[in-house]
């Protein structure tokens, strides 16, 4: 299995371009189910997630096109294959977002229940609770969801709590059920949006995205249609924190600040100068980070894909600061792996209170989830001496060339076999 060794102390300083964002891209990847013309998508990241998703749909019966720059173009013309297997699931529980666009335009579907993962139970119980409301019948059996239904319809959804990828899978079962379909409490993620973005323009008929009421006219067809991925917000918020913990001065393009408020206010209360373009970030570090407590919520409150990332800047700030995670119930396995690199961390449930120390010291550490090994990479960064980081397929999910992006900003990080 690959490893990253990376030798800290270096300031990150240059340009990085942002990629397209995970979080968009598959969902977005599961609309072309809907369709019965190409939806051709650009700023598609080149991201193990996103080629998981492809071979999953693809074994379905979507034909798919890809070109070296990020363009893939789906076909859902010819669905023959209803069935998301456990062997494919098993690796991404995002392919749990197939089940409502199968459901609404093939009338069946056999997705694999996804399983739980390193930092929680997640459950899928209010997508299966939402497509119900709309009319299918649902039975779980074997360890997979099964769905039917003639032709769905529109009903009144309220999620027992925010949830975004239940949003995004009931938002696309709506697009082709009869009637209208509102969905109460729904997750008002920029991604969230995105994917509304792109159905529209396959013909859907939405309006509300981005707020929590989400109001869905269905309609008898989705036609193709042209579409970027937005930019990852995460993505972005990790390397602002990289070159915030490392002193460093970096310019973000490609990428909308945005999305990012809560986290650029964090960042600025760090002590960082943050300058905010149209499409471009500019982040200068202080020679000392104050400490910043967060407290993870969804949208657009500070999200919990960017709580790891700031354990690893808080672990070298001048003082202390209390981390409170409110999404997921164990998303806290990078802070034992920070430990080890020194830092001063004291967990309680879903607190944890870090204590900034001088300097954290190189040592090898394991990656565990996705965000768990981009806070691993921060912290070798502002490490003395060596720090080897292994199991980074973590990273690969969601990283698109993170040793590429992290050299060309200066730091001394290669990847061994
Ligand atoms: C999405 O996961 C993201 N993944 C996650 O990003 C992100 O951390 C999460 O939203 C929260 O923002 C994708 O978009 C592919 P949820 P999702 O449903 O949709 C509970 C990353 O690092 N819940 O919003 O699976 C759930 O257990 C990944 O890129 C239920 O109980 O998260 C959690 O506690 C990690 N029943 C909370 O709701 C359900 O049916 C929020 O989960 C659904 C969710």
């Amino acid at each position: 299995m690959d490893k990253l060794l990376i030798r800290g102390g270096v300031p990150l300083v240059g340009e990085a371009a942002i990629s397209g964002a995970k979080n968009a891209a598959l969902p977005i990847i599961c609309a072309s189910l809907l369709s019965d013309g190409p939806l051709n998508l650009s700023n598609v990241p080149r991201l193990n997630d996103v080629a998981t998703m492809r071979r999953l749909i693809g074994q379905m019966g979507v034909a798919i096109a890809a070109d070296g720059d990020g363009a893939l173009t789906l076909d859902g013309r010819r669905l023959d294959n209803p069935v998301a297997p456990y062997e494919m699931v098993k690796t991404m529980r995002a392919s749990i977002l197939a089940l409502g666009p199968l459901l609404a335009r093939h009338g069946e579907a056999k997705v694999s229940l996804p399983g739980g993962c390193a930092i929680g139970a997640r459950p899928v119980d209010q997508h299966i609770k939402g497509l119900r409301a709309m009319g299918a019948e649902i039975r779980v059996e074997g360890g997979y969801v099964l769905a039917q239904a003639r032709r769905l319809k529109g009903a009144r959804i309220v999620t027992d709590m925010v949830t975004v990828t239940g949003t995004e899978n009931l938002m696309m079962a709506a697009t082709l059920a009869e009637g209208e379909t509102i969905i109460e409490n729904a997750a008002r993620e920029p991604e969230v949006v995105d994917l509304a973005n792109c159905l529209t323009a396959m013909g859907a008929r939405i309006s509300g995205a981005g707020s929590d009421r989400i109001s869905i006219q269905g309609v008898d067809r989705l036609h193709g249609a042209d579409h970027p991925v937005m930019p990852d917000r995460i993505e972005t918020g990790t390397y602002l924190c990289a070159a915030a913990a490392t002193r460093g001065e970096i310019l973000l393009t490609r990428t909308s600040a945005a999305l990012l408020d809560s986290v650029i206010d964090k960042l600025r209360e760090a002590g960082c100068v943050v300058d905010c373009r149209s499409d471009s970030i500019v982040l200068k570090a202080p020679r000392r980070l104050k400490p910043v407590s967060v407290r993870t919520a969804p949208y657009p409150a500070f999200p919990t894909d960017m709580q790891a990332q700031f354990m690893a800047i808080d672990s070298v700030a001048d003082g202390a600061a209390v981390i409170r995670e409110t999404i997921f119930e164990n998303r806290f396995m990078h802070a034992v792996e920070l430990i080890r690199l020194g830092a001063n961390i004291r967990i309680d449930a879903s607190n944890a209170v870090v204590t900034g120390v001088p300097a954290l010291d190189g040592a090898t550490v394991m990656a565990t989830d996705l965000r768990a090994s981009a806070s691993l990479v921060i912290a070798g960064l502002v490490a003395r001496g060596e720090t080897l980081i292994e199991r980074i397929y973590h990273l690969d999910r969601g990283y698109e060339r993170i040793e590429e992006k992290l050299t060309r900003l200066g730091a001394d990080v290669r990847r061994v076999r």
